[in-house]
Order: C-alpha cells, then structure tokens, then sequence
C-alpha cells in the first residue's frame, strides 16, 4: 500500500506552507527565503536515518539511476549487468546513456543471481546492479566480492526497497550509490520524486552537477551568475516535494512496522506443505514486507493455487505473467524502438554483442517465475483482511 494512503494534514501544512511562502524552487531566492530549504533538510534527513554520507533529491527514480549512471561517466560501450526482473526504467537509464544492459538471471530471492553474472562479465563491463525487489535486499556479500575480484561497480537499484536492511545496513549505501523511488506506488511518496544515496563524494559532487546543467550550488553567488562544472540537465526536486518527504518519512517507520507485523499475522496462520515456501530472502530480517511471496511447486499447481485462492476470495498474482517487472514482456527492449535514427547500444560503433533480450532468454528465471505466487500487502489490516489472505492461502494450498 502506498504512503498517500497516509496523508493527512501534517502534508496538507507542509505544502500550504510552502505556497505561502511562495519558496517553490530548491535553489535562489536567498535573500528572501529566510534559510528555509525543505529539499535540502529532506536529503539531509534521508542521509542521516539510513547512514549515508550523502542524499541527492531528484524528480523520479528513474532520473535518479540515470543521473546515478551520468555521474559515473558510463557511456556507448559501457555494459551494466543486471536482473530480468526489475521494472524496466533500470534497464531504460542504462540505455539512455547508451550503454548495453545485460541482464543475468535471478534466484528464489526474485533478486539477481549472484552465480549468473560471472559468465557474463567482459572487458566492457563496468558494474553489476542488483535490483532489490519488493522490498527485500540482494545477495549484497556476494555482488561485493564478484565486483571486488572483477574490479566493477557494485550499484543497487533500490528504489522498491526504501527503509530495507542488509546485516543491518541501509541498501542503497552498500554499493557505490543507490536509488529510491517516491512515485505513487512507494512507502514513501512525494507525488513522483527520487533519491540518490553514495558515500563517495566524488560520485555526488558529479551527480549533483549533472542534475541540475551543472550548476556548482554556491549559495553567496546568484544562480544567474553561479559556474557550470558540466553540461547537464534539469532532475530537479521541488520544495513541496521535498515538503511532503519530510513528513512522509516521519511515517516510514510505522508503515514498515504495521506491514511487518501484518505479513507475520497472515503466516502465523498458515502451514505450508513440503515443497511450499517463501521466497527465499538473504536477510528476511530487512524485508519491509510489501509483498508476500509463495513459490509453488510448478507452474501447473501455481495456475491452480492463484484460481484457488480468487475464488476463496484474495487474489494473488503469478509472477511470470507480470509484464509491468518481468523482461520476458518488454517488446520495446526487444526492439529497440527509439525515434532517433541512430539507436545506441543497438546500432553502435562502440558497442558489441548486444544482447537480442529474446523471451528465451532467462530459462531459471521463468522457471521460478511461472511458480511465485504474490500477495499484495497493506499497512492497514483488520482481522478480517488477515483472515481472507489466510484463508485464500489455504484454499490455494488445499487446489495444488
Ligand atoms: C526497481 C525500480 N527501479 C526504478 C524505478 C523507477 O522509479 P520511478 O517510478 O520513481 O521513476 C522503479 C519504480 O517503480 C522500480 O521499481
């Protein structure tokens, strides 16, 4: 459940109070803003509660991951190894720089495989970025030592998993940078928006620039007459975004709690038979539990769990059906249709072996797919709620 479900009247002042104010943009307008920079203290703020040394506030998730990849330099034959199952805007940032996104396979975490991407590492490698997935991190010990060996970038597209740890750490700050998303889907949202977290101050000096044309931000010379470090553009946040993420992010933790609690509550009610689990998570004790996952025997008893389960009442999705997340889908991938005449990475002098992106493509990955079964959860579940996903779960388990 996303976090407008919360707004209340905390949000309602802190943007009436901005449009009083009439203090819209992040930056100018010093001399009449009486110090008040809300996207500022947000980032601040998001920084400091998951332990980064630096936040970028940037106008979406997407923007953030293609900012992220700018500020790096990745470019037309640069490849990034990543997850066929992802929403495709990480593989759209990577192909917006013109770079090849090569996607690997995933294991029973829905996350990248840590054994797939060896094989795929070549001299044109740059990074290798996992996608954590409905909230639940990625094999991040493992990512680390295969980039530390390989001498590549370990970057994590975090934007679905904004509050998950990892042994205890943010994800997001594992990596050289990582995203979180605030669309309208997110725990946390601002309306649409996007965060960037690094430790590496040269990572977010150049992220900093580039997202706004590459203006160096000193804020005792007005924006008119301020330096260009770089050519860039506009990923801009606002300051009534960057309002609403202040008070959203008071919430988070209580919305984590409640659907913590609430994916317990549904478990501690159901027994699942030999060869039914749950994903099978790294670190389950980071999981924010946006989503319950049950993988199936085969694809055959999944069909036949998800007709169980809709007609006891609560219906789950199977994953491999999932075009929105799942590669197998993404014709626009597959074609490479872009309106520009010259289509980078697809015909690129600097690139090689692009991939065909073919629904063939990931055997494992379908396999596992075609056998997940999704649960939607919310922050707010009464008893009856708990009780119809249990009993569908049930009548899922009783049809296999
Ligand atoms: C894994 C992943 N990466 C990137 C994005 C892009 O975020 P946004 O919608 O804020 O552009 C999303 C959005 O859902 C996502 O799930």
């Amino acid at each position: 459940m996303p976090g407008f479900e919360l707004f209340d009247q905390r949000e309602i002042d802190a943007v009436t109070d901005v449009i009083k104010r009439k203090m819209v943009h992040r930056y100018s307008f010093q001399e009449t803003r009486n110090g008040i920079y809300r996207v500022e203290e947000f980032e601040k703020a998001v920084a400091e509660k998951f332990g980064a040394k630096h936040c970028l506030a940037v106008s979406s998730g997407s923007a953030a991951l293609y900012v992220g990849f700018r500020g790096l330099g990745i470019g037309p034959g640069d490849e990034i190894i990543t997850s066929p199952f992802t929403f495709i805007a990480s593989v759209e940032a990577i192909l917006e720089c013109g770079a090849v996104p090569v996607l690997a396979e995933i294991d029973e975490s829905l996350n990248l495989d840590p054994d797939s991407v060896e094989d795929l590492i070549t001299e044109r490698t740059k990074a290798i970025m996992p996608v954590h997935m409905f909230g639940a991190a990625a094999d991040l010990d493992a990512f680390a030592e295969i980039c530390e060996e390989y001498g590549l970038w370990l970057l994590e597209d975090s934007c679905q998993a904004m509050g998950a740890t990892y042994h205890g750490r943010s994800v997001g700050t594992y990596g050289k940078w990582g995203p979180y998303s605030l669309d309208p889907y997110k725990l946390l949202t601002v309306g649409e928006g996007g965060l960037i977290v690094t430790n590496d101050d040269e990572t977010y000096r150049r992220m900093e620039y580039y997202h706004d044309h590459g203006h160096i931000h000193n804020p005792a010379i007005p924006r008119g007459a301020e330096g260009k470090a770089c050519l860039g553009f506009n990923f801009r946040m606002s300051e009534i975004q960057g309002a609403i993420g202040l008070v959203q992010l008071d919430k988070l933790d209580g919305a984590i709690a409640s659907l913590r609690k609430n994916k317990k509550r549904v478990l501690d009610g159901v027994k699942f038979p030999e060869g039914v689990r749950l994903r099978d998570l790294p670190d389950s004790e980071g999981d924010i539990a946006t989503q319950l996952v049950i993988l199936l025997p085969d694809a055959e008893s999944a069909k036949r769990f998800q007709k169980a389960s809709g007609e006891a009442g609560c219906g789950c999705g199977i994953l491999s059906g999932n075009t929105w997340h799942y590669a197998r889908h993404w014709e626009t991938l597959r074609e490479g249709s872009y309106y520009s005449r010259i289509r980078c990475p697809y015909d690129c002098p600097y690139a090689e072996d692009v991939p065909l992106y073919r629904p063939v493509e990931w055997p494992r990955t379908q396999d596992i797919l075609s056998r997940a079964a999704v649960f939607g959860m919310d922050i707010f579940m009464d008893d009856l709620k708990i009780a119809s996903m249990q009993n569908a779960i049930r009548a899922g388990i009783k049809a296999l």
